[in-house]
C-alpha cells in the first residue's frame, strides 16, 4: 500500500552527540527529582544482567511483554510523554520505565557499552518542517549516542512504516553491520497493530554497532 505523505529528512540534523538540542534539558538530571530518577536508572542498570532499551514505548505493551517473557534480562523503556509513563500498570522488577528525552538520557545517564539491544519502534516522523531537525529522533548525533550505549556486539532495531525515514536511518547507519532481527516478543506495538489492520507496509532493520563507535 502506498504511503499517504512524502517525508524528507532535515537539511541540517544535529551531528555532534554532545550538542544535540535535547541536551538543553540534560542539566535536569543533575538536580532534584530528575537527579534521583537518573540515579535510579543507573542503579537499575548496575544489576548484572543483559539490558535492552526501548525508546518511545508509548503504551508499553512491547516493553512489558519482553520483561515478562525474559525475566533474566533488564528492560528499560524511555518515553518522553509523562502521561504514558504514568499510565503503565505495575512493572515487574526487571522492568523500568523512565520519562525522559532518550537523546539526553543516552548522552548523560546510560553507561557506555551497557545496552545489548535498542528497540526503536515507529519513531515519530515529525511532519512539521520547522521543528523536524530539533525533534527528530534519528540524526547522526543520535546514532553516535546509540553506538556509545551499546555493548560491542549490541544492535539497534528499527521499525517504521515511513519508507523514506527507513532509508534515512539506513544511510545514517551505513557504517554499522546489518544483522538478524532480535527477538521481538509476542506483542505488537500500537502502531504496528494499526499497520497490520490497515495493510500498511512495515520496514524493519537491525544493525550491529561498528567496532569503533
Ligand atoms: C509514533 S509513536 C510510536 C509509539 C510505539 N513505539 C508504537 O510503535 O506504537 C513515537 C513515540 O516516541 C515517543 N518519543 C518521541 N520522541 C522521543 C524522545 N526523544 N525520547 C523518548 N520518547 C520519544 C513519543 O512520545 C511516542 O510515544
Amino acid at each position: 500500500m502506498s504511503e499517504p505523505r512524502s517525508w524528507s529528512p532535515p537539511a541540517h540534523p544535529p551531528t555532534d552527540p554532545d550538542r544535540i538540542p535535547a541536551l538543553n534539558g540534560s542539566h535536569l538530571f543533575a538536580a532534584g527529582r530528575h537527579a534521583s530518577e537518573a540515579e535510579g536508572v543507573r542503579a537499575f542498570l548496575s544489576i548484572t544482567a543483559p539490558a535492552s532499551l526501548e525508546i518511545g514505548f508509548d503504551h508499553g505493551m512491547c516493553l512489558l511483554d519482553r520483561a515478562r517473557l525474559w525475566p533474566e534480562t533488564l528492560q528499560l523503556g524511555i518515553e518522553i510523554r509523562e502521561a504514558r509513563v504514568a499510565a503503565l500498570p505495575s512493572l515487574p522488577s526487571n522492568c523500568r520505565a523512565w520519562r525522559a528525552d532518550a537523546r539526553a538520557a543516552l548522552a548523560t545517564v546510560i553507561p557506555p557499552g551497557r545496552i545489548s539491544t535498542i528497540y526503536v519502534l515507529f519513531p515519530d516522523p515529525i511532519w512539521n518542517d520547522t521543528v523536524r531537525a530539533r525533534r527528530l529522533l534519528f540524526s547522526p548525533a543520535f546514532v553516535a549516542l546509540c553506538a556509545r550505549a551499546l555493548t560491542p556486539t549490541g544492535c539497534l532495531h528499527l521499525a517504521t512504516d515511513i519508507k523514506a525515514y527507513f532509508e534515512w536511518a539506513g544511510r545514517l547507519l551505513s557504517a554499522w553491520q546489518p544483522t538478524a532481527l532480535p527477538e521481538l516478543g509476542r506483542e505488537l506495538s500500537r502502531r504496528e497493530r494499526v499497520c497490520s489492520r490497515d495493510g500498511i507496509n512495515i520496514h524493519r532493520g537491525t544493525w550491529q554497532r561498528p567496532a569503533c563507535p
